[in-house]
């Protein structure tokens, strides 16, 4: 058996195994960290003992209570409620701690585009490339993204663009139903703070979400439909077949040509009203 592994061969392991992201310039030895233990507690300098006239009920432990799933909820709904400004929600979601993805995402993705754009985009979630710039739809999705903006006239100031989640789901897996739960209440903000005229949906887990619907993208695609938010009024949207899946699938780029069409339709009479 050969003794030492290439370079090369370790490389091939960690692709197989699935890793496609380096986070570090040097590698961390995670086996020196655990045999650095705790003194045992005896090994500790012994506390005091309070004075026998002082209450000696057993405190209760400093850590926070633990929120049920419908409390933690109710916290992101009021956080993002109490943003006021675009600015106020961006550091109170980056501050948030409800969503495990932060432990792993290497930045905060928010939002890229014009603060006053009347057509609003909303993704899934941030890729490697999204990951690591700290902006959304800037990887080879982000590029198709910008021709079909540029076919029909538009550049990235003229729309605002966000996705579903801030932070890169590890390896680009779909996002989970909680994850996306947690931070539903920032995104619902987030639309009500920019108001647009039109909001576009990318992908069927973004039209899912917000239409409130079970059927898959196919099925969404094509028509106009209304996106009801909580607080407000109705706002005219549109699911759009996601540009990651029209990489995948050119042939199915004619029919989004249509739908672009048509958004460019709408975008021109409400300018016009
Ligand atoms: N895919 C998305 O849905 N969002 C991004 O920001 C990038 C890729």
């Amino acid at each position: 058996m050969k003794e030492t592994l290439d370079c090369r061969s370790i490389l091939e392991w960690y692709i197989y195994a699935g890793v496609d992201e380096t986070i570090g310039e040097s590698p961390v030895n995670r086996l020196a960290e655990s045999a650095v233990v705790e003194p045992r507690p005896e090994a500790r300098p012994a506390t005091p003992l309070p004075p026998s006239n002082q209450n000696t009920e057993p405190r209760a432990a400093a850590a926070p209570p633990l929120q049920s799933r419908k409390a933690a909820l109710q916290t992101a709904r009021e956080i993002a409620a109490a943003a006021q400004s675009l600015d106020d929600l961006r550091a109170a979601f980056e501050a948030f701690d409800g969503c495990p993805l932060k432990e792993t995402a290497m930045n905060f993705v928010f939002a890229d585009g014009g603060k006053d754009a009347r057509l609003m985009f909303v993704g899934e979630a941030p890729g490697a490339e999204e990951d690591r710039r700290g902006l959304p739809f800037v990887g080879p999705a982000g590029r198709l993204l910008d021709k079909m903006l540029a076919a029909i006239g538009l550049g990235r100031e003229d729309v605002y663009i966000t996705n579903i989640l801030p932070w890169r789901p590890p390896g680009n897996r779909n996002p989970t139903d909680s994850e996306i739960v947690a931070c539903l209440p920032f995104l619902e903000r987030h639309i009500e703070l920019v108001d647009p005229d039109i909001l576009l949906l990318v992908g069927g887990t973004s039209a899912k979400t917000l239409l409130r619907r079970q059927e898959g993208i196919m099925r969404l695609r094509g028509k106009w439909m209304t996106y009801e938010p909580r607080e407000g009024g109705p706002v005219t949207a549109r699911a759009l077949l996601h540009p990651a899946y029209l990489l995948r699938q050119p042939a199915q780029k004619r029919e989004t040509w249509q739908d672009l069409i048509e958004i460019r339709q709408r975008l021109d009479e409400v300018a016009n009203v």
